[in-house]
């Protein structure tokens, strides 16, 4: 352990006997529902119990929290070792005396100890994570259209393209492959594993809450599928007016004509006024490809938050855009080893895209200084450096410097992480 965290209850993971407290803490923080047997069992499915930890008053866990072991697609198609923060909750009658900060200093720890070089986490209010370094490192748009408004215009031709209704547990092969495609060229996304599959596809009746089962709509040629929908509607009449509103849980798509196609048929189902799709990226293709956009009415939030955890393998780790040579001052009160000042330089281009760089200690003057939390923003390049500029979080001390990272770090496709965890 590099560092004990100091806090008001001790710190440790929990045994597999003490996964009702754990549950208990979670079910009161988010004013949840007893947890049912399936979700119990989806849950511990992808439990890490090595990877809990909680903060216990005597004999009674009052904060918990656990990281999941991800692999995160970050610029360049490179895949890094993160940890998923997840399970964050406090007591409500144990709030705001510094449990969740012993919970997230220890949790850096033990990440760092690990040799993960970074974490990453959904924060259900965007006020609490900050203050740990996490940054705001990618962003959705929630759209919402009604009857009439999704068409499309100058959509690529479909080529071959056929769409088919499926089960979505038997479909679970070919959404595999065509969620590991987009894997291959977006960042912001993480690898799922069988048990994140069926957590993916996880529909318990309880909870669909007047909707109908979740559906699966596939487009796919004669020789692999690319793209999907996961689907629900909500079947509502007023009188003799049908007024079916219809959710996409999951869109993904492997190209824009796959995109395109299931759009177009998604957007026009029959009986529906209402056309839901939380969380898309902000380039999704149905931004461009639509006749009216503005009809997507859409609602931006931050998406993926991102605490850089071991800085020169996190920023070697990625590729870059353009050239870039600078030095970073850096600080970081939690992850010490990360501060200082650090010399960023490209170096030869790389295989899968962009250029590579390296990371090393310096002691030349600083060109620009920042706190690891902004640096942890524009990591995935969805959060631009020159706003964080713009807006007086990062100072640059060499004019110019700003305008050069930030073009290096920005990256297409924007980051995107298309489900909570
Ligand atoms: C969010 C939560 C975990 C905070 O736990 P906590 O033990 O009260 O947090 P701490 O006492 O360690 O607070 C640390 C700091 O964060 C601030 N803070 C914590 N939660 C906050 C919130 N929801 N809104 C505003 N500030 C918050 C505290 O005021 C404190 O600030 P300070 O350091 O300036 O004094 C807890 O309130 C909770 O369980 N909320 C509901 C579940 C939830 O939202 N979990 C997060 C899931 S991503």
């Amino acid at each position: 352990m590099t560092q004990s965290a100091s806090g008001p209850y001790p710190v440790r993971p929990i045994d597999e006997n003490e996964i009702d407290g754990f549950i208990s803490v979670d079910e009161h923080a988010f004013n949840t529902s007893p947890w049912s047997a399936d979700d119990r069992r989806v849950a511990l499915d992808r439990f890490e119990f090595d990877r809990t930890l909680a903060a216990f008053d005597d004999t009674t866990p009052v904060g918990v929290t656990m990281c999941y072991s991800f692999q995160l697609s970050v610029p360049g198609l490179q895949m890094l070792p993160a940890a998923g923060v997840t399970f964050v909750a406090v007591m409500p009658t144990y709030r705001r005396q510094g449990v969740l900060s012993s919970l997230m200093r220890r949790q850096l720890a033990d990440v760092r100890d690990r040799g993960e070089p970074l974490a990453i986490l959904w924060a259900s209010e965007a006020v609490i994570y900050g203050r740990y370094g996490y940054g705001r490192a990618s962003w959705h748009l929630d759209f919402t259209l009604r009857r009439g408004e999704g068409g499309l215009a100058g959509a690529p031709a479909g080529d071959g393209l056929r769409l088919r209704i499926a089960e979505p547990e038997a479909a679970l092969p070919e959404l595999a492959k065509v969620y590991d495609a987009v894997l291959a060229s977006r960042p912001g996304m993480f690898g799922r594993n069988d048990a994140w599959w069926r957590s993916a596809i996880f529909d318990p009746a309880e909870q669909r809450h007047g909707a109908s089962p979740l559906r699966c709509l596939l487009a796919e040629d004669a020789s692999a599928p690319r793209g999907y929908a996961l689907y629900a509607g909500v079947d509502t009449w007023t009188g003799f007016l049908p007024e079916n509103v219809l959710t996409v849980r999951e869109l993904m798509a492997a190209d824009p004509a796959a995109s395109a196609a299931l759009c177009t048929d998604l957007l026009s189902r029959d009986l529906t006024t209402e056309f839901r799709l939380p969380h898309r990226p902000v380039d999704d293709p149905l931004l461009y490809q639509l006749a009216d956009p503005r009809r997507t009415r859409p609602k931006l939030n931050d998406n993926l938050w991102v605490r850089i955890v071991d800085l020169p393998r996190a920023l070697a780790g990625r590729r870059y855009s353009c050239p870039v040579d600078v030095v970073l001052e850096v600080r970081d009160e939690i992850l010490p080893a990360n501060a200082g000042r650090w010399r960023l330089s490209t170096t030869t281009a790389a295989p899968g895209g962009g250029l590579a760089a390296s990371c090393v200690p310096a002691s030349s003057p600083a060109d620009l200084a920042l706190d690891v939390t902004e640096l942890g923003a524009a990591y995935l390049g969805g959060t631009r450096l020159g706003a964080l500029t713009g807006s007086g979080l990062v100072a640059e001390l060499r004019p110019g410097a700003t305008r050069q990272l930030s073009a290096a770090l920005t990256w297409d496709p924007a980051p995107w992480c298309p489900m909570v965890f």
